[in-house]
C-alpha cells in the first residue's frame, strides 16, 4: 500500500464511526477561506494589534509577531485544521476518534477548548457591542466636534451604564445566534461569503481615506522601522500570545471549521492564506489608525483606549469624519461578528446532532454567554471595585486572563503535543505534498511550538 493510500485508509477509519447526520461541508474553497479568515480577523487585529504594536515599539513588535505567526501559529493552525478534517468538527470527540478510541482522555482537551471559547464569547461580544454603539453614534453625528476630553467622558459614560452595554451586547449575540442557528451551509457559509468581501472593501476604503487625510509616512515609519531596543522578552511573549489569539488557535474554532473542509482543499496552503490575510488585515488596520493618530498629534501608545477614545477625537474633527467613523466601527463589528460565529462552533458542533438541536443549542449557548457576560459588564460599573487575589485585576481582567492568556495557550500546546506525538504519523503526512515541508512542520510542532508556548505560559503565570 502506498503511503498516500495508507493515509486515506487511516483517515477513513477515524471517520467510519457512526454519526447521526452526514457532516456538512463548506460550499467552496472560497467559503472555507472566508470563514477561517473571518474567524482569525477580529477585534484582535483591529483593536488589539495596533495598540500592542503602539505600546511595544512599533516595527520591532511587528517583526516579532510575524516570526511567531510563522513558527508557532501556522504549524498549529495546520494541526487544528487537519484534526478537524480527520476527526470531525465536534472537538469533544475529535481527539478520541483520531486515536481510534485509545486517546479518549484527550477529548477533555476538546471540552476545555470549547468551554473556553464560550467564556471568550461572553466578553468578546461586549467589546463588539461597544463597536456597534460607536458605529451608530458616529453615523448619527453625536460624536462630531466634541472637545478632546469629551471623548474620554463619552466612553466612560458607556462603561458606567450596564443597561446600555447589555443592550448592545445582546444585539451582537442575537446576530451571532441567528446566523449560527442556520448551521454550516445555511448560516455560516452564506454569511461569511458576503461579509468578508465587505470587510476587505471597508478596510481598503478607510486606508485610502487615512492616507489622503492623515500622515501615512509617519504611520509607515512607526509600523515598519524597527526599534530593536524595544525587543524585550516581555514583547516577545506578548507577540507569541497574540499570534495564538489572532489565529483563533487553542479554543477548537479551527478544529471545528476544519471539520467542514472540502476534500480537494490543501490544508497547509489554506493555513498559509489564513495567516497571510490575517496579518495583512492587522497591518492594514494599523495603516488606517496610525496615519490619523499621527496627523492629530495623538498618542499611538494609548493602549486599549486607542480605538474608543483616541481615534474618535480625530474622526470628530476630520472632514467626512462622521461617515468615516461610522464605517470604521462597522468594519470592527463585521470583523467581530465573523469571529463570534467561530466561538460558538466548537461547542455547537459537539452538542448538536441535527438541524433542530443545532438551533436549540446555538440559542442556549448564546444565552449562557450573555448571562456570563453580565460578570464582565458589571465589572466596569457596579462591581468595578471587586478584586480577587490580585489588586490590579477586575473580574473582566480575570476572565480575559484565565481564557486568552492561560487556557488558550494551553489548548494550543495540547494540540501541538497531540498532533506531534500522539496522532498517527500518517494522518498529518497525508496533508503535505512534499516530504520536506512535512519534516519542517513536524520539527516545529514537536519541539518549537510546545517549548515556545511553555515559555509564554510560564511567563504569564509567574
Ligand atoms: N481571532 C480573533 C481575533 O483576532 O479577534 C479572536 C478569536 C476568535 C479567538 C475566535 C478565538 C476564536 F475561536
Amino acid at each position: 500500500m502506498s503511503e498516500h493510500t495508507a493515509n486515506i485508509a487511516a483517515s477513513s477509519i477515524s471517520l467510519s464511526e457512526p454519526t447521526t447526520a452526514p457532516a456538512p461541508v463548506w460550499s467552496s474553497r472560497f467559503a472555507f477561506l472566508a470563514a477561517a479568515v473571518g474567524s482569525a480577523v477580529g477585534l484582535g487585529n483591529i483593536w488589539k494589534f495596533p495598540y500592542m504594536a503602539g505600546a511595544n515599539g512599533g516595527g520591532a513588535f511587528v517583526i516579532l509577531y510575524l516570526g511567531m505567526v510563522a513558527v508557532i501559529g501556522v504549524p498549529i493552525l495546520i494541526a487544528e485544521l487537519t484534526l478537524g478534517r480527520r476527526g470531525g468538527a465536534a472537538v469533544s470527540r475529535c481527539f478520541g476518534r483520531i486515536t481510534g478510541g485509545k486517546g479518549r482522555l484527550w477529548n477533555a482537551l476538546g471540552w476545555l477548548s470549547a468551554g473556553t471559547a464560550i467564556v471568550i464569547l461572553s466578553f468578546y461580544s461586549i467589546v463588539a457591542g461597544w463597536a456597534l454603539a460607536y458605529a451608530v453614534k458616529s453615523v448619527s453625528g453625536s460624536m462630531q466636534g466634541l472637545a478632546p476630553e469629551d471623548y474620554a467622558a463619552h466612553f466612560d459614560t458607556l462603561l458606567a451604564n450596564p443597561g446600555e452595554m447589555i443592550f448592545w451586547q445582546a444585539v451582537i449575540l442575537g446576530a451571532t445566534a441567528s446566523i449560527a442557528a442556520g448551521g454550516v451551509r445555511g448560516g455560516l457559509d452564506r454569511a461569511v461569503r458576503w461579509l468578508m468581501p465587505l470587510l476587505a472593501l471597508l478596510l481598503v476604503a478607510l486606508g485610502v481615506y487615512a492616507a489622503a487625510l492623515g500622515d501615512a509616512g509617519a504611520a509607515l515609519r512607526f509600523l515598519f522601522t524597527p526599534d530593536f531596543s524595544a525587543l524585550t522578552p516581555e514583547a516577545a511573549l506578548s507577540a507569541a500570545g497574540h499570534a495564538f489569539f489572532t489565529l483563533s488557535l487553542g479554543v477548537g474554532a479551527m478544529i471545528a471549521y476544519g471539520g467542514y473542509i472540502p476534500e480537494h482543499v490543501s490544508v497547509p496552503r489554506a493555513a498559509a492564506w489564513v495567516a497571510l490575510f490575517d496579518t495583512l488585515c492587522a497591518l492594514a488596520a494599523g495603516m488606517v489608525i496610525f496615519p490619523i493618530v499621527f496627523a492629530f498629534g495623538l498618542d499611538p501608545a494609548a493602549g486599549p483606549g486607542l480605538i474608543f477614545v483616541t481615534l474618535p477625537v480625530a474622526f470628530g474633527a476630520m472632514p467626512g469624519g462622521a461617515i468615516a467613523g461610522g464605517l470604521f466601527f462597522t468594519l470592527l463589528v463585521i470583523a467581530a461578528l465573523t469571529s463570534t460565529l467561530s466561538l460558538i462552533e466548537p461547542m455547537a458542533a459537539s452538542l448538536a446532532n441535527d438541524g433542530a438541536s443545532r438551533r436549540v443549542w446555538t440559542l442556549r449557548l448564546t444565552a449562557i454567554a450573555g448571562a456570563l457576560g453580565l460578570v464582565s459588564v458589571f465589572s466596569f460599573n457596579i462591581w468595578s471595585e471587586v478584586r480577587l487575589w490580585d489588586a490590579e485585576k477586575t473580574l473582566f481582567d480575570w476572565l480575559n486572563h484565565l481564557t486568552t492568556e492561560i487556557s488558550l495557550p494551553l489548548g494550543g500546546m495540547g494540540v501541538a503535543i497531540f498532533a506531534g506525538w500522539a496522532a498517527p504519523k500518517t494522518l498529518l503526512r497525508g496533508e503535505f505534498a512534499s516530504g520536506k515541508a512535512y519534516r519542517v512542520w513536524r520539527f516545529l510542532i514537536r519541539y518549537v511550538a510546545p517549548l515556545a508556548v511553555a515559555a509564554v505560559f510560564i511567563h504569564l503565570v509567574i
